[in-house]
């Protein structure tokens, strides 16, 4: 058995069709209509524990993506009564993050654009409600004050300035365009400077000669010249953790939407081209790149990364020519072809999450995690797969990112 598909006999794979994509969004919506009542005044945490959320406050860097959700119901809701019942709830989670922005719970981190963009900046952007828009600048604000001018980019986790924490991650891709958002709305340029210099930081370092990715990369804390490149939740060092080749595919779609450099269509190419010719017989990932059908020991899946790499194909499917668009929408639909067959939750006596099979962090001998979240539901995992079906459902959907 080949341990990766091939990536030229991809087009004998099915793509997903317009009722399965209606038919997955509106469990979707459905799901999120029984979680309501569990979780209207609170958040579900960062991964199930088989397979069920339990509700918790609005503490973790993931808060903002059950929120996300509650606003793509709302977009997408059928009825009035609906979409008032959405409303309502994502209304109140958003008071609830304008509060955590302003007693500063649990920001001192570089996750602002994960917990404020689905939440905040949706809210302000369907609804104008003025604490939403209150809370993505501040948001915005607590994200520039992590840049460190000397390396010209934001650092991840940690004390600030700390001499071992003079570091960036990839994921950090999807957190920038909150700044960008931040000067659209307060006509203050600044923002997008620091979001623009942090993404010239990331690509100049991080997209290896082979195309795969780093999780981190680390820099002299004096100079801010670069040191080297590591990992944190992938298997080791060198190998590709799945997630952030996806953060990758997704973010240098955002990057190139918000700046218009072509450089970022090439390094689009390149990382979805890498993570492509990884992808197992089912078009889902393994938690890492390196592991393929058929290894010894069977690895989990990260559902999650598919999801988020669907999003990043649709998003930069847009702006490719007529060729490389129909590829890379093509693409995305047998992606989603075997999300919705094969890990979507139908059924919800099994699951109060939308999406099976996510990895949050697995331990291994050479990264410095614990193991969570193994083979469960991510929330993140479960927002950007209602994203996706979102794109394909409504190819004029104005995104949050
Ligand atoms: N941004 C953290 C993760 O992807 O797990």
């Amino acid at each position: 058995m080949d341990k990766w598909i091939d990536i030229d006999l991809l087009e004998k794979y099915p793509e997903a069709t317009d009722s399965m994509i209606s038919e997955a969004l509106d469990m979707c919506m459905e799901q999120v209509k029984n979680n309501l009542p569990a979780f209207e005044e609170h958040f579900p945490a960062a991964n199930s524990e088989g397979n069920f959320y339990t509700p918790g406050i609005n503490t973790d860097w993931t808060s903002g993506f059950w929120t996300g959700e509650v606003w793509l119901s709302y977009e997408n809701a059928k009825n009035e009564k609906d979409k008032e019942l959405f409303e309502t709830a994502g209304k109140k989670q958003v008071d609830s993050f304008l509060e955590r922005i302003n007693i500063r719970h649990y920001i001192d981190h570089h996750d602002m654009g994960f917990l404020y963009i689905p939440s905040c900046v949706a809210a302000y952007s369907l609804i104008c409600y003025e604490n939403a828009k209150e809370a993505a600048i501040k948001a915005a604000d607590q994200l520039c004050s992590r840049y460190r001018p000397e390396g010209k980019y934001i650092q991840a986790w940690g004390e600030m300035w700390a001499r071992d924490n003079a570091r960036l991650i990839i994921d950090c891709m999807l957190n920038v365009p909150l700044l960008y958002r931040a000067s659209e709305l307060t006509k203050d340029e600044h923002y997008a400077e620091i979001a623009k210099n942090h993404i010239i930081t990331t690509m100049k370092y991080i997209i290896r000669d082979d195309d795969s990715t780093w999780h981190t990369i680390f820099f002299d804390p004096d100079t801010g010249e670069f040191s080297h490149g590591a990992t944190c939740q992938g298997y080791k060092d060198a190998s590709a953790w799945a997630r952030g080749q996806a953060w990758g595919i997704y973010g240098t779609a955002i990057a190139y939407k918000n700046t218009g450099d072509k450089e970022y269509i090439k390094y689009f190419e390149r990382v979805s081209k890498y993570f492509l010719k990884h992808l197992p017989t089912d078009l889902c990932p393994y938690w890492d790149l390196s592991f393929g059908d058929g290894d010894e020991n069977e690895q989990p899946r990260d559902s999650s990364s598919a999801a988020i790499a669907v999003c990043g194909f649709l998003e930069m499917s847009k702006y490719l020519d007529e060729e490389s668009r129909a590829y890379y929408t093509s693409v995305a639909k047998k992606i989603m072809y075997s999300l919705i067959e094969n890990y979507q939750v139908k059924d919800k006596s099994i699951s109060n999450g939308q999406l099976l099979h996510g990895t949050y962090a697995k331990k291994t001998p050479y990264n410095t995690c614990k193991n969570s979240g193994v083979d469960e539901c991510v929330i993140w995992g479960d927002y950007f797969f209602m994203e996706a079906l979102t794109r394909l459902s409504r190819p004029d959907w104005k995104m949050y990112w």
